[in-house]
């Protein structure tokens, strides 16, 4: 997507489709008086309520504008930075709709609208491209072609031109917000083709491929440990998980220094399972192939680490991915085995579906232990009760830091990606007690997503600054009508966010 920010006249702008937002509160008075510069007949507004993400296309567009075709674009109230991003989705989701590939949005209320939601030029302009980037995804790589009948089949470019139309005193803002929402928008494309790949095309070798390719791209370092190296390590979580596959694990580290002063040193976590069909606890079979997207919170974490690193924050990053497939088979592990982790903890399977917390155990330890970093976050896709408890829209997270819970939780709110704190409380330790070894990886049926967190805490060698953030729930979205399916890139936008607060 080619994206300029222009100042020229609206009535100007050469464009397939040219959106023109309008708030509830506008549309007495400046949205009459900016349809009738445009020639355009004011009756269209009986027809337009300005709700956000409402677009009306309309046709047969005066002269006097370069325009072939106009979008009233609702805002909403014209208050809040969601409403803008809706608005922003739903008007590229619609030019991809239509298949218009060179599309304009005239921005002439920037400054007063950045003055009515609190938030600056700059950031609109990001949400505003981000949520072009969102709107206008699909995953069609996987599609050959060969079946299309009508020219409608074919697969759609998306948006290829964007101009961002601003008032002269607004552009250098723009430019700065719309580049950093083209870097936000790539990086959450590239995780959602991660997520959206299946285990036929995405094992931990491949996912280990596309961090490399990052980082040789974007100039910061990536270390895959193969099978060997985690045998070398004892990393006996990843390795157990591993035990029924028959492609190797890996191990991924990035690792992004910036060129100037390192403000703090920040490890990010993510669940890598490119499959996981529960091992011998085996899922049932309904949806199974959604659990391609397991590796949604690794997809995050190189997601967020590649836009950190394009945007050059003045912060020491390491990502660190635990990767492999969870495969039941005559060579998996089986329940009731008992394995000891790479900090030594020794851990009753009780259930081989619970794969992810064995995975991320070894991670959490071996990034507390090398790098002794400031923050560590880790996020997966760890648990089908949180989207019991929380739905498909908002992440679970806990913190044993109240500072860095806030931080995360402000975050969720900037970044429209919603977050809520789920508590700590020892009380819960009862629930993943063994007989046999120094805890079960499950606690029973009761607060499953608290007791996956419990367990985790163990292997952080006592941090005082931890988060562990649960998006089983918004990093992918089931087949529905009318909703593009699959990978969300939830995550990506809420991490970088939390970064961005500790420069
Ligand atoms: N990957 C799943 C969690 C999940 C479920 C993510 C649905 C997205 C959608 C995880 O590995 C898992 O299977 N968790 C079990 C834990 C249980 C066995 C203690 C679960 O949630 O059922
Ligand atoms: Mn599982
Ligand atoms: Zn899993």
């Amino acid at each position: 997507m080619k994206i300029t920010v222009t100042k020229g006249d609206i009535a100007s702008v050469e464009c397939d489709l040219l959106a023109l937002p309008f708030s509830s509160t506008e549309l007495k008075n400046e949205a009459a008086k900016t349809l009738s510069a445009l020639g355009i007949d004011l009756q269209v507004l009986k027809d337009f309520r300005a709700e956000a993400g409402e677009v009306v296309v309309l046709y047969g567009v005066s002269h006097k504008c370069s325009a072939l075709r106009v979008a009233l674009l609702g805002i909403g109230e014209g208050k809040s930075l969601d409403d803008w991003r809706k608005a922003a989705v739903s008007f590229a989701a619609r030019s991809v709709a239509m298949k218009i590939e060179n599309v304009a949005v005239d921005c002439s209320g920037i400054e007063a609208f950045a003055v009515s939601t609190g938030q600056s030029v700059a950031t609109l302009a990001t949400a505003f491209v981000e949520g072009c980037f969102t709107g206008s995804y699909r995953f069609d790589d996987l599609k050959s072609g060969k079946l299309d009948k009508k020219p409608s089949d074919q697969k759609s470019k998306g948006i290829v031109e964007l101009l961002f139309r601003v008032d002269s005193g607004a552009v250098e803002e723009s430019e700065k917000g719309v580049a950093e929402g083209a870097i936000i928008g790539s990086c959450q494309k590239m995780a959602k083709d991660l997520v959206n790949l299946p285990g036929s095309h995405l094992q931990a070798e491949d996912l280990a491929k596309a961090a490399e390719e990052s980082g040789k791209k974007y100039g910061y370092d990536v270390t895959v440990f193969h099978k060997k190296e985690i045998e070398a390590l004892g990393m006996g979580g990843l390795l157990a998980v591993n035990k029924g596959s028959h492609y190797p694990p890996t191990f991924i580290i990035l690792d992004y220094k910036p060129k100037g002063k390192v403000k703090s040193v920040v490890a990010l976590v993510g669940k890598g399972v490119t499959f996981d069909s529960g091992g011998i606890s085996l899922k049932p079979s309904e949806n199974m192939g959604e659990m391609k997207s397991d590796m949604s919170g690794a997809a995050s974490v190189l997601g967020a680490v590649e836009a950190a690193a394009r945007l050059g924050l003045p912060l020491h990053i390491i990502g660190l991915i635990p990767a492999t497939d969870n495969m039941p088979g005559a060579t998996a592990q089986q329940p009731g085995d008992v394995i000891t982790t790479y900090s030594g903890i020794t851990v009753e399977v009780g259930n081989t579906d619970a794969e992810g917390r064995l995975i991320l155990a070894d991670a959490l330890t071996y990034g507390t232990e090398k790098y002794k970093p400031d923050v560590i976050i880790d996020i997966a896709t760890l648990t089908g009760a949180c989207i019991v408890a929380l739905g498909y829209a908002v992440a679970g997270f806990f913190s044993n830091n109240d500072k860095l819970a806030d931080e995360i939780y402000q975050a969720g709110e900037q970044s429209g990606e919603k977050v809520w704190r789920l508590p700590l409380w020892d009380l819960y330790d009862e629930q993943i007690k063994s007989d046999v070894a120094d805890v079960n990886n499950t606690g029973g049926r009761g607060a499953g997503t608290i007791t996956a967190a419990k367990f985790l805490e163990k292997f952080i060698d006592g941090h005082k600054n931890w988060a562990h953030i649960d998006i089983a729930g918004p990093s992918f979205s089931p087949k529905s009508a009318g909703k593009v399916s699959g990978g969300t890139g939830f995550g990506v936008s809420l991490l970088l966010e939390v970064l961005k607060k500790r420069v």
